[in-house]
């Protein structure tokens, strides 16, 4: 089977600079894949590409098939059904949990019953069931993140898309998150890639991973692999924290 996503020789510069060179990347369904480098490499840049933040000047990216860069408003409305991000920040709406979680359920106009079941099976799966009526700015850091977990995964994107979702928090958080990460990937088997420079983090989530560095994937392959020796000096510099970041 072909893997959910395919990118294909994707650039994109700011201005002058190159940010990202010639990505060719595959991600097979149901995989957290791990995009590992330091500040500035460009994996923000490419998380919001492949979330329509962003466009590349070239190269192609496909989504279960279809092509997903260059697509026509319509198309691009499909395609941003099936693809969710969560940000450092969880920049949560003034309301209540309830209404943040049921917003994007609004947005494709179910009906209220599904959305209410759907609502309550997405705040159980991030370990805040009844939390529904709390007012979202009355949360703690660590909860409102879950619950911007909640309302990614509510309408059960293909690909979950995670821009260092733990940098803002503390260990005892930290763990909560990973423990998320892993529920969702293993009872929705939603196909995560998750960008992020914490090597334990990528050792406890990873099946595969990615080294990206001054806009180049240098180096892709299962974790363990890479882990256990990785081909290229610089990823092995980098896991072994040698690489200033
Ligand atoms: N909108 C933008 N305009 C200009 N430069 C940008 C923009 N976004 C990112 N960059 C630059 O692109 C490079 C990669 O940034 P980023 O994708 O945020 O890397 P990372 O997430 O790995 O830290 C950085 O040098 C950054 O300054
Ligand atoms: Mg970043």
């Amino acid at each position: 089977m072909a893997a959910l996503l395919e990118i294909n020789g994707l650039d994109k510069s700011f201005g002058e600079q190159r940010v990202l060179r010639n990505i060719n990347l595959e991600v097979e369904r149901g995989e957290i894949f791990a995009i590992m480098g330091p500040s500035g490499a460009g994996k923000t840049t490419l998380l919001r590409i492949l979330n329509l933040l962003e466009k590349p000047d070239t190269g192609s990216i496909t989504l279960d098939g279809d092509t997903i860069n260059g697509v026509q408003r319509n198309g691009r409305t499909a395609t941003r059904q099936r693809i969710s991000m969560v940000f450092q920040s969880p920049a949560l709406f003034n309301d209540t949990v309830y209404n943040n979680v049921a917003y994007s359920l609004r947005v494709r106009r179910m009906d209220k019953h599904a959305i209410e079941s759907k609502v309550s099976q997405s705040l159980a799966l991030v370990g805040l069931e009844g939390y529904d009526n709390r007012w979202a700015k009355t949360l703690s850091g660590g909860e409102e993140q879950r619950i911007a977990f909640a309302r990614a995964v509510v309408f059960e994107p293909d690909l979950l898309l995670l821009d260092e979702p733990t940098a803002n928090l503390d260990p005892a958080n930290v763990a909560k998150i990973e423990e998320v990460i892993r529920t969702i990937n293993r009872e929705l088997n939603t196909t995560i890639i998750i960008a992020t420079h914490h090597m334990n983090q990528v050792r406890r989530l990873a099946d595969r991973v990615g080294m990206l560095l001054g806009g180049e994937l240098i180096e892709t392959g299962r974790r363990e692999v890479v882990f256990g020796g990785a081909a290229d000096e610089r990823t092995r510099a980098f896991i072994e924290g040698e690489m200033v970041c």
